[in-house]
């Protein structure tokens, strides 16, 4: 392995800054999850995060930028992100509204491309995605550095996204040589995807760390949330992409199978065992199941799986006490670590609420478990 956790001390932060001005990607914290950062205006440096990814060109990017530089919409036009001349003036009322009250946080917006911004970073889209993420390291970075940074997850592409500096070296820690060292991510769950629309409505693409209800108080309309088949139809090969990318149906995936439980373990009803049988025959039978529960008692939804299906069973649990901002803290890093295991597959408790960060948490069980539920 190549890749050094650096410390966040003003000289590492510099020589990163130093790094990126050269084209280099770096691994860097922010509140969602970490990111896999590369200067926005270089299309070399672009390449690189893609290749390091693994990542299909047609997956666009979002750009990270400075609070310090940014204080008002018109700082987008004049750093050459946002075509300002494209956006009517009622919405740039509430992009201003936006703005100011979600912004630096976990909120990306989808707004008209400028012309300097490179198609790569775009995938040929006519629209750009924009946070400012609130992560101080990052920010820190933001200042010192003299591009704004485009950065996806850093993990391999379809993979669970990292929340520690170590788990990004997990995933990219042979392909890329520095990972800026910020702690376990506060919020654990990638950002939510703002776009607006013409007609003036707002439309949530991925739902992330900024729960609906808060956009919804603020601007006092109900955003709508995009069935994950919508397509846009612009990829060289002529097939269908999803609108975001990250709206992929198999998605944030472990890759043991994890398989969405239809009620919590304690709940389960006796009925559901064949199916749950079904799912883990091929894998002998020595072979331990992971449990992913939500909340309450470990050691009772472990023992009830257990007699269930008559196997051991490795359970974690996202929040002891059902809170759903430390459940969604959790969720991946816990995901990661049951992978890691020697678990014929993971089960998963559904998220009980689909309020606030609820929608989020179970939009991606849903996703980890595509693909895997038919095996
Ligand atoms: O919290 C986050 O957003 C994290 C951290 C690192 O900031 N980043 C992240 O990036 O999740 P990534 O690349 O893993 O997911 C970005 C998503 C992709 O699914 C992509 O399709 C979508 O943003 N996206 C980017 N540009 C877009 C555009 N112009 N229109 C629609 N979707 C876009
Ligand atoms: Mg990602």
């Amino acid at each position: 392995m190549k890749v050094k956790i650096l410390p966040p001390t003003p000289k590492n932060i510099q020589f990163i800054s130093d790094a990126l001005q050269q084209d280099e990607v770096v691994g860097i914290p922010t509140e969602t999850v970490y990111g896999l950062a590369g200067n926005s205006a270089s299309t070399r440096a672009l390449s690189r995060i893609f290749e390091a990814k693994d990542r299909p060109t047609f997956d666009p990017l979002i750009i990270h930028i400075s609070a310090e530089k940014i204080r008002q919409i018109e700082d987008l036009e004049s750093l050459q992100l946002v075509d300002l001349t494209q956006i009517s003036p009622p919405l740039r009322k509430s992009l201003t509204r936006i703005i100011a009250e979600l912004w630096p946080g976990p909120l990306t917006l989808v707004l008209p491309k400028h012309p300097q911004v490179p198609d790569l970073a775009t995938s040929g889209l006519p629209t750009v995605a924009i946070r400012m993420p609130r992560h101080p390291v990052t920010q820190a970075l933001l200042t010192e550095c003299h591009c704004s940074l485009a950065a996806p997850s850093a993990n391999r592409f379809g993979r669970i996204s990292p929340t520690s500096a170590e788990a990004v070296a997990q995933e990219l820690g042979d392909r890329i040589h520095w990972i800026l060292e910020g702690g376990p991510c506060e919020i654990g769950l990638e950002s939510t995807i703002l776009a607006p629309l013409p007609s003036g409505e707002m439309q949530i693409l991925r739902p992330g760390g900024t729960p609906k209800e808060k956009i919804q108080e603020l601007l006092g309309i109900v955003p709508f949330c995009s069935p994950p088949t919508l397509s846009r139809g612009n990829t060289p090969e002529g097939t269908l992409a999803p609108l975001a990318p990250g709206m992929l149906e198999s998605h944030y995936a472990p890759q043991k199978p994890l398989w969405l439980l239809p009620q919590s373990v304690l709940d389960l009803q006796p009925f559901y065992r064949t199916d749950l049988l079904n799912k883990i025959k091929k894998f002998p039978t020595t072979l331990p199941v992971g449990l992913l529960v939500f909340s309450g008692d470990l050691e009772s939804s472990s023992k009830k799986l257990s007699q269930l299906l008559d196997r051991p069973t490795l359970a974690r649990a996202l929040s002891q006490k059902g809170d759903l901002s430390e459940a969604a803290q959790n969720l991946f890093a816990e995901m990661r670590w049951l992978d890691s295991t020697p678990v014929c597959g993971i089960f998963a408790e559904p998220c009980p609420s689909s309020l606030s960060l609820g929608y989020a948490i179970q939009d991606r069980l849903y996703r980890a478990s595509r693909g895997h539920d038919s095996r």
